[in-house]
Protein backbone atom coordinates (compact mmCIF):
# COMPACT_ATOMS: atom_id res chain seq x y z
CA UNK A 1 0.00 0.00 0.00
CA UNK A 2 1.07 3.79 -0.62
CA UNK A 3 2.07 5.45 2.41
CA UNK A 4 -0.10 8.24 3.53
CA UNK A 5 1.37 11.90 3.99
CA UNK A 6 1.01 13.40 7.38
CA UNK A 7 -1.68 15.37 6.62
CA UNK A 8 -3.66 12.59 5.22
CA UNK A 9 -2.47 10.09 8.42
CA UNK A 10 -4.28 12.72 10.47
CA UNK A 11 -7.46 13.33 8.16
CA UNK A 12 -8.31 9.39 8.65
CA UNK A 13 -7.52 9.52 12.43
CA UNK A 14 -10.08 11.62 12.51
CA UNK A 15 -12.78 10.28 10.51
CA UNK A 16 -11.74 7.03 12.50
CA UNK A 17 -13.15 9.17 15.45
CA UNK A 18 -15.60 10.65 14.56
CA UNK A 19 -17.22 7.14 12.96
CA UNK A 20 -16.49 5.66 16.44
CA UNK A 21 -17.85 8.71 18.30
CA UNK A 22 -21.42 8.37 16.52
CA UNK A 23 -21.32 4.44 16.22
CA UNK A 24 -21.18 3.89 19.62
CA UNK A 25 -24.42 5.51 20.33
CA UNK A 26 -26.41 3.73 17.38
CA UNK A 27 -24.96 0.78 17.70
CA UNK A 28 -26.14 0.64 21.17
CA UNK A 29 -29.57 1.97 20.49
CA UNK A 30 -29.84 -0.61 17.77
CA UNK A 31 -27.75 -3.69 19.33
CA UNK A 32 -30.98 -5.75 18.38
CA UNK A 33 -31.85 -5.18 14.87
CA UNK A 34 -30.30 -5.66 10.84
CA UNK A 35 -30.54 -2.63 9.48
CA UNK A 36 -31.21 -1.35 6.32
CA UNK A 37 -31.94 1.92 5.89
CA UNK A 38 -33.33 4.42 7.58
CA UNK A 39 -36.99 5.95 8.10
CA UNK A 40 -38.24 9.62 7.74
CA UNK A 41 -37.00 10.06 11.44
CA UNK A 42 -33.49 8.79 10.39
CA UNK A 43 -33.79 6.04 12.76
CA UNK A 44 -32.62 2.59 11.28
CA UNK A 45 -35.33 -0.30 9.78
CA UNK A 46 -35.14 -4.12 10.66
CA UNK A 47 -34.71 -6.27 8.28
CA UNK A 48 -34.96 -8.83 11.27
CA UNK A 49 -38.34 -7.89 12.04
CA UNK A 50 -39.44 -6.62 8.40
CA UNK A 51 -41.73 -7.43 5.66
CA UNK A 52 -40.34 -9.41 2.25
CA UNK A 53 -38.11 -8.25 0.28
CA UNK A 54 -36.72 -6.75 3.25
CA UNK A 55 -37.13 -9.60 5.73
CA UNK A 56 -34.19 -11.87 7.22
CA UNK A 57 -33.22 -13.32 3.99
CA UNK A 58 -32.36 -9.87 2.63
CA UNK A 59 -29.06 -10.08 1.00
CA UNK A 60 -27.69 -7.03 3.00
CA UNK A 61 -28.16 -8.47 6.27
CA UNK A 62 -24.46 -9.53 6.91
CA UNK A 63 -23.27 -5.65 6.70
CA UNK A 64 -25.11 -4.45 10.18
CA UNK A 65 -22.76 -7.29 11.61
CA UNK A 66 -19.47 -7.22 9.36
CA UNK A 67 -19.74 -3.19 10.54
CA UNK A 68 -19.66 -4.07 13.96
CA UNK A 69 -16.48 -6.29 13.90
CA UNK A 70 -14.80 -3.64 11.67
CA UNK A 71 -15.72 -1.21 14.68
CA UNK A 72 -14.87 -3.76 17.33
CA UNK A 73 -11.53 -5.07 15.91
CA UNK A 74 -10.60 -1.28 15.69
CA UNK A 75 -11.45 -0.22 19.25
CA UNK A 76 -12.61 -3.35 21.03
CA UNK A 77 -15.34 -1.76 22.60
CA UNK A 78 -17.88 -4.60 23.21
CA UNK A 79 -21.00 -2.97 22.20
CA UNK A 80 -19.84 -3.46 18.53
CA UNK A 81 -19.15 -6.98 19.75
CA UNK A 82 -22.81 -7.22 21.13
CA UNK A 83 -24.75 -5.94 18.15
CA UNK A 84 -22.95 -7.88 15.92
CA UNK A 85 -23.32 -11.56 17.53
CA UNK A 86 -26.94 -10.65 18.54
CA UNK A 87 -27.36 -10.29 14.35
CA UNK A 88 -25.47 -13.11 13.75
CA UNK A 89 -28.03 -15.22 15.96
CA UNK A 90 -30.86 -13.53 14.18
CA UNK A 91 -29.70 -14.50 10.87
CA UNK A 92 -30.15 -18.06 11.76
CA UNK A 93 -33.75 -17.90 11.05
CA UNK A 94 -32.73 -17.18 7.20
CA UNK A 95 -30.99 -20.73 6.79
CA UNK A 96 -35.02 -22.20 7.50
CA UNK A 97 -36.25 -20.24 4.85
CA UNK A 98 -34.18 -21.89 2.72
CA UNK A 99 -36.48 -21.45 -0.62
CA UNK A 100 -35.65 -17.45 -0.11
CA UNK A 101 -31.87 -17.52 -0.26
CA UNK A 102 -29.93 -17.15 -3.18
CA UNK A 103 -25.87 -16.96 -4.33
CA UNK A 104 -25.80 -13.85 -1.28
CA UNK A 105 -24.69 -15.64 1.25
CA UNK A 106 -21.60 -14.85 0.76
CA UNK A 107 -22.48 -11.40 1.75
CA UNK A 108 -24.78 -12.84 4.27
CA UNK A 109 -22.76 -15.07 6.21
CA UNK A 110 -18.51 -14.42 5.23
CA UNK A 111 -18.28 -10.99 7.11
CA UNK A 112 -20.85 -11.89 9.70
CA UNK A 113 -20.41 -14.98 11.11
CA UNK A 114 -17.33 -15.68 9.06
CA UNK A 115 -15.60 -12.70 10.61
CA UNK A 116 -16.68 -13.28 13.90
CA UNK A 117 -14.94 -17.32 13.44
CA UNK A 118 -11.50 -15.71 12.09
CA UNK A 119 -11.45 -12.95 14.96
CA UNK A 120 -12.84 -15.12 18.11
CA UNK A 121 -12.67 -18.41 17.19
CA UNK A 122 -16.23 -19.23 17.82
CA UNK A 123 -16.81 -22.91 16.48
CA UNK A 124 -20.73 -22.26 16.17
CA UNK A 125 -19.71 -18.97 14.09
CA UNK A 126 -17.35 -21.48 11.66
CA UNK A 127 -20.45 -24.15 10.81
CA UNK A 128 -22.77 -21.22 10.36
CA UNK A 129 -20.25 -19.69 7.64
CA UNK A 130 -19.51 -23.44 6.32
CA UNK A 131 -23.41 -23.89 5.83
CA UNK A 132 -23.37 -20.61 3.85
CA UNK A 133 -20.21 -21.55 1.88
CA UNK A 134 -22.00 -25.38 0.94
CA UNK A 135 -25.29 -23.63 -0.19
CA UNK A 136 -22.94 -21.33 -2.51
CA UNK A 137 -21.04 -24.14 -3.88
CA UNK A 138 -24.87 -26.50 -4.59
CA UNK A 139 -25.79 -23.41 -6.61
CA UNK A 140 -22.45 -24.32 -9.51
CA UNK A 141 -23.39 -25.42 -12.52
CA UNK A 142 -21.03 -28.08 -13.74
CA UNK A 143 -21.89 -27.23 -17.31
CA UNK A 144 -22.02 -23.74 -17.51
CA UNK A 145 -18.86 -23.24 -15.26
CA UNK A 146 -21.28 -20.55 -12.87
CA UNK A 147 -22.69 -20.05 -9.99
CA UNK A 148 -26.50 -19.28 -10.37
CA UNK A 149 -26.91 -16.08 -9.01
CA UNK A 150 -30.94 -16.30 -8.65
CA UNK A 151 -33.43 -18.62 -8.50
CA UNK A 152 -35.80 -20.25 -11.57
CA UNK A 153 -38.62 -17.83 -11.00
CA UNK A 154 -35.75 -15.17 -12.65
CA UNK A 155 -34.83 -17.24 -15.47
CA UNK A 156 -35.69 -16.01 -19.07
CA UNK A 157 -35.95 -18.52 -21.99
CA UNK A 158 -34.45 -21.32 -19.98
CA UNK A 159 -31.62 -19.21 -19.21
CA UNK A 160 -30.03 -18.65 -15.83
CA UNK A 161 -29.13 -14.63 -14.83
CA UNK A 162 -25.30 -14.67 -13.55
CA UNK A 163 -24.55 -11.07 -12.12
CA UNK A 164 -21.21 -9.26 -11.54
CA UNK A 165 -21.81 -8.83 -7.78
CA UNK A 166 -21.18 -12.54 -7.19
CA UNK A 167 -17.51 -11.91 -7.20
CA UNK A 168 -17.77 -10.60 -3.94
CA UNK A 169 -19.87 -13.43 -2.99
CA UNK A 170 -16.99 -15.88 -3.65
CA UNK A 171 -14.39 -15.38 -1.21
CA UNK A 172 -16.44 -17.29 1.13
CA UNK A 173 -15.51 -20.75 -1.06
CA UNK A 174 -11.97 -19.97 -1.11
CA UNK A 175 -11.95 -19.68 2.73
CA UNK A 176 -14.36 -22.80 3.00
CA UNK A 177 -11.32 -24.64 0.64
CA UNK A 178 -8.94 -23.51 3.42
CA UNK A 179 -10.96 -24.50 6.49
CA UNK A 180 -11.54 -27.66 5.16
CA UNK A 181 -8.61 -28.39 3.26
CA UNK A 182 -10.54 -29.25 0.31
CA UNK A 183 -9.58 -27.56 -3.22
CA UNK A 184 -13.06 -27.61 -4.69
CA UNK A 185 -14.60 -24.73 -3.32
CA UNK A 186 -11.86 -23.34 -4.58
CA UNK A 187 -12.24 -24.48 -7.96
CA UNK A 188 -15.43 -23.75 -8.03
CA UNK A 189 -15.15 -20.00 -7.10
CA UNK A 190 -12.06 -19.87 -9.92
CA UNK A 191 -13.79 -21.48 -12.49
CA UNK A 192 -16.86 -19.06 -11.91
CA UNK A 193 -14.38 -16.18 -11.42
CA UNK A 194 -13.20 -17.29 -15.66
CA UNK A 195 -16.87 -16.99 -16.92
CA UNK A 196 -17.42 -14.10 -15.07
CA UNK A 197 -14.55 -12.56 -16.67
CA UNK A 198 -15.15 -13.99 -19.92
CA UNK A 199 -18.87 -12.88 -20.24
CA UNK A 200 -19.07 -9.80 -17.84
CA UNK A 201 -16.09 -7.37 -18.26
CA UNK A 202 -16.04 -5.34 -21.91
CA UNK A 203 -12.93 -4.99 -23.62
CA UNK A 204 -12.97 -1.22 -22.49
CA UNK A 205 -12.84 -2.45 -18.81
CA UNK A 206 -16.65 -1.29 -18.06
CA UNK A 207 -18.68 -4.37 -16.99
CA UNK A 208 -22.24 -5.71 -17.89
CA UNK A 209 -24.29 -6.00 -14.56
CA UNK A 210 -26.44 -9.24 -16.11
CA UNK A 211 -25.45 -11.67 -18.67
CA UNK A 212 -28.05 -14.83 -18.94
CA UNK A 213 -26.16 -17.75 -19.70
CA UNK A 214 -27.19 -21.41 -20.77
CA UNK A 215 -27.43 -23.55 -18.25
CA UNK A 216 -26.42 -26.57 -20.81
CA UNK A 217 -23.46 -25.03 -22.30
CA UNK A 218 -22.54 -21.65 -20.54
CA UNK A 219 -22.58 -19.98 -23.69
CA UNK A 220 -23.83 -16.48 -23.31
CA UNK A 221 -28.01 -15.80 -24.47
CA UNK A 222 -27.30 -12.03 -23.56
CA UNK A 223 -26.56 -9.33 -21.43
CA UNK A 224 -29.44 -6.67 -19.23
CA UNK A 225 -28.83 -3.32 -18.47
CA UNK A 226 -29.73 -4.14 -14.90
CA UNK A 227 -29.25 -1.63 -12.41
CA UNK A 228 -27.39 0.54 -14.39
CA UNK A 229 -28.62 2.90 -16.60
CA UNK A 230 -29.87 1.24 -19.52
CA UNK A 231 -28.49 -1.89 -21.69
CA UNK A 232 -24.40 -0.65 -22.55
CA UNK A 233 -23.58 1.82 -20.08
CA UNK A 234 -21.94 1.53 -16.67
CA UNK A 235 -23.49 0.89 -13.32
CA UNK A 236 -21.16 2.34 -10.63
CA UNK A 237 -21.84 -0.37 -8.21
CA UNK A 238 -21.24 -3.17 -10.45
CA UNK A 239 -17.70 -1.97 -11.18
CA UNK A 240 -16.91 -1.79 -7.42
CA UNK A 241 -17.99 -5.35 -6.88
CA UNK A 242 -15.81 -6.22 -10.17
CA UNK A 243 -12.54 -4.19 -8.85
CA UNK A 244 -13.50 -5.49 -5.29
CA UNK A 245 -13.91 -8.96 -5.94
CA UNK A 246 -11.03 -9.70 -8.89
CA UNK A 247 -8.39 -8.20 -6.82
CA UNK A 248 -9.79 -10.76 -3.75
CA UNK A 249 -9.55 -13.73 -6.08
CA UNK A 250 -6.17 -12.62 -7.00
CA UNK A 251 -5.43 -12.50 -2.88
CA UNK A 252 -6.90 -15.64 -2.62
CA UNK A 253 -5.36 -17.45 -5.87
CA UNK A 254 -2.27 -15.50 -6.69
CA UNK A 255 -3.61 -15.80 -10.34
CA UNK A 256 -2.22 -12.84 -12.25
CA UNK A 257 -5.36 -12.84 -14.47
CA UNK A 258 -7.47 -11.86 -11.61
CA UNK A 259 -5.31 -8.87 -10.63
CA UNK A 260 -5.23 -7.98 -14.53
CA UNK A 261 -8.55 -8.18 -14.59
CA UNK A 262 -9.24 -6.19 -11.66
CA UNK A 263 -6.52 -3.46 -12.64
CA UNK A 264 -8.56 -3.48 -16.35
CA UNK A 265 -11.91 -2.79 -14.43
CA UNK A 266 -10.25 0.40 -12.17
CA UNK A 267 -8.86 1.77 -14.50
CA UNK A 268 -11.91 2.27 -16.23
CA UNK A 269 -13.41 3.23 -13.42
CA UNK A 270 -10.82 5.92 -12.51
CA UNK A 271 -10.93 7.15 -15.66
CA UNK A 272 -14.77 7.89 -15.92
CA UNK A 273 -14.64 8.92 -11.86
CA UNK A 274 -11.70 11.77 -12.71
CA UNK A 275 -14.44 13.46 -15.17
CA UNK A 276 -16.58 13.70 -12.30
CA UNK A 277 -14.17 15.29 -9.92
CA UNK A 278 -14.30 11.80 -8.07
CA UNK A 279 -17.92 12.04 -6.95
CA UNK A 280 -19.61 8.73 -8.15
CA UNK A 281 -22.66 8.54 -9.62
CA UNK A 282 -25.00 5.61 -10.04
CA UNK A 283 -24.02 5.03 -13.91
CA UNK A 284 -21.18 6.84 -15.64
CA UNK A 285 -23.45 6.94 -18.58
CA UNK A 286 -26.75 8.26 -17.03
CA UNK A 287 -27.86 11.60 -17.98
CA UNK A 288 -27.01 14.96 -16.46
CA UNK A 289 -30.14 15.34 -14.93
CA UNK A 290 -31.67 14.07 -12.52
CA UNK A 291 -28.28 13.80 -10.14
CA UNK A 292 -28.03 10.64 -8.52
CA UNK A 293 -24.77 9.45 -6.93
CA UNK A 294 -23.99 6.27 -5.10
CA UNK A 295 -21.81 6.55 -2.66
CA UNK A 296 -22.29 2.53 -1.99
CA UNK A 297 -20.12 2.33 -5.47
CA UNK A 298 -17.58 4.97 -4.50
CA UNK A 299 -16.76 3.27 -1.04
CA UNK A 300 -16.62 -0.12 -2.39
CA UNK A 301 -14.52 0.94 -5.38
CA UNK A 302 -12.04 2.68 -3.06
CA UNK A 303 -11.64 -0.91 -0.82
CA UNK A 304 -10.80 -2.01 -4.11
CA UNK A 305 -8.36 0.44 -5.09
CA UNK A 306 -6.93 0.18 -1.64
CA UNK A 307 -6.17 -3.63 -2.02
CA UNK A 308 -5.04 -3.51 -5.67
CA UNK A 309 -2.66 -0.54 -4.63
CA UNK A 310 -0.44 -3.17 -2.46
CA UNK A 311 0.22 -5.44 -5.58
CA UNK A 312 1.62 -2.64 -8.15
CA UNK A 313 4.71 -1.19 -9.38
CA UNK A 314 5.51 2.33 -7.34
CA UNK A 315 3.10 4.61 -10.06
CA UNK A 316 0.37 2.40 -10.25
CA UNK A 317 0.66 2.21 -6.59
CA UNK A 318 0.13 5.62 -5.92
CA UNK A 319 -2.22 5.98 -8.66
CA UNK A 320 -4.77 3.31 -7.46
CA UNK A 321 -4.00 4.76 -3.89
CA UNK A 322 -4.92 8.18 -4.77
CA UNK A 323 -8.06 7.78 -6.36
CA UNK A 324 -9.13 6.02 -3.55
CA UNK A 325 -8.09 8.83 -1.05
CA UNK A 326 -10.25 11.28 -3.79
CA UNK A 327 -12.89 8.99 -3.53
CA UNK A 328 -13.02 9.30 0.50
CA UNK A 329 -12.51 12.36 0.59
CA UNK A 330 -15.71 13.30 -1.52
CA UNK A 331 -17.54 11.35 0.54
CA UNK A 332 -16.28 12.87 4.03
CA UNK A 333 -16.79 16.13 2.21
CA UNK A 334 -20.26 15.85 0.87
CA UNK A 335 -22.22 12.74 1.84
CA UNK A 336 -21.05 11.67 5.73
CA UNK A 337 -23.05 12.44 8.69
CA UNK A 338 -21.11 12.26 11.96
CA UNK A 339 -23.73 13.22 14.23
CA UNK A 340 -26.61 11.28 15.85
CA UNK A 341 -29.17 12.83 14.52
CA UNK A 342 -29.87 9.99 12.23
CA UNK A 343 -28.57 6.56 11.93
CA UNK A 344 -27.03 6.10 8.92
CA UNK A 345 -23.34 7.43 7.97
CA UNK A 346 -23.58 8.32 4.50
CA UNK A 347 -26.05 10.06 2.57
CA UNK A 348 -26.38 9.50 -1.38
CA UNK A 349 -26.46 5.66 -1.94
CA UNK A 350 -28.89 4.92 -4.76
CA UNK A 351 -30.15 0.82 -5.23
CA UNK A 352 -30.61 0.87 -9.16
CA UNK A 353 -32.14 2.96 -11.98
CA UNK A 354 -35.39 2.01 -12.16
CA UNK A 355 -37.46 4.39 -14.18
CA UNK A 356 -40.90 4.72 -12.93
CA UNK A 357 -39.84 3.98 -9.48
CA UNK A 358 -39.62 7.67 -8.91
CA UNK A 359 -36.78 8.90 -5.37
CA UNK A 360 -37.55 5.42 -4.09
CA UNK A 361 -33.72 3.64 -3.23
CA UNK A 362 -32.01 6.91 -4.77
CA UNK A 363 -29.31 9.32 -2.91
CA UNK A 364 -30.61 7.84 0.47
CA UNK A 365 -28.86 5.89 3.14
CA UNK A 366 -27.81 2.22 2.58
CA UNK A 367 -26.21 0.03 4.77
CA UNK A 368 -23.35 -1.36 2.88
CA UNK A 369 -22.41 2.62 2.29
CA UNK A 370 -21.87 2.92 5.92
CA UNK A 371 -19.79 -0.76 5.69
CA UNK A 372 -17.60 -0.40 2.96
CA UNK A 373 -16.56 3.58 4.03
CA UNK A 374 -15.53 2.19 7.89
CA UNK A 375 -13.71 -0.32 5.76
CA UNK A 376 -11.41 1.48 3.79
CA UNK A 377 -10.91 4.02 6.66
CA UNK A 378 -10.22 1.14 8.57
CA UNK A 379 -7.81 0.12 6.00
CA UNK A 380 -5.68 3.52 5.95
CA UNK A 381 -5.44 3.19 9.49
CA UNK A 382 -3.36 0.35 8.84
CA UNK A 383 -5.11 -2.33 10.58
CA UNK A 384 -4.14 -5.71 8.94
CA UNK A 385 -7.17 -8.02 9.06
CA UNK A 386 -9.34 -8.86 5.69
CA UNK A 387 -12.74 -9.18 6.20
CA UNK A 388 -13.53 -10.99 2.47
N1 LIG B 1 -26.31 -6.94 -5.09
C1 LIG B 1 -27.35 -6.06 -5.50
C2 LIG B 1 -26.93 -4.66 -5.59
O1 LIG B 1 -25.75 -4.35 -5.67
O2 LIG B 1 -27.80 -3.80 -5.56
Amino acid sequence: MYNLTEQDKQWVNEVWDKIDKKMCIVAEKNKHKIPYTVDENGDFDDCATGKFPYDISWWTNGFWPGYMWLLYNGTKKNVYREAAENAEELLDKAFLEYDHLHHDVGFMWHISAGVNYRLTGNEKSKLRALYAADFLAARFNIAGNYIRSWNADSDTDGYNKVIIDSMMNIPLLYWASEVHNDTRYKKMAMAHADTIMRTHIREDGTSHHIVELSPETGEVYKALGGQGYELGSTWTRGQAWAIYGFVLSYIHTGEEKYLMTAKKVANAFIACASQSDFIIPLDFRQPEEPKIYDTTAAACAACGLIEISKYCSEFDKKNYFDAAVKILKRIDDGAADYTTDNDNLLNYGSEAYYPGRGEAGLNTAIIYGDYYYTEAIYKLKGFKELFW
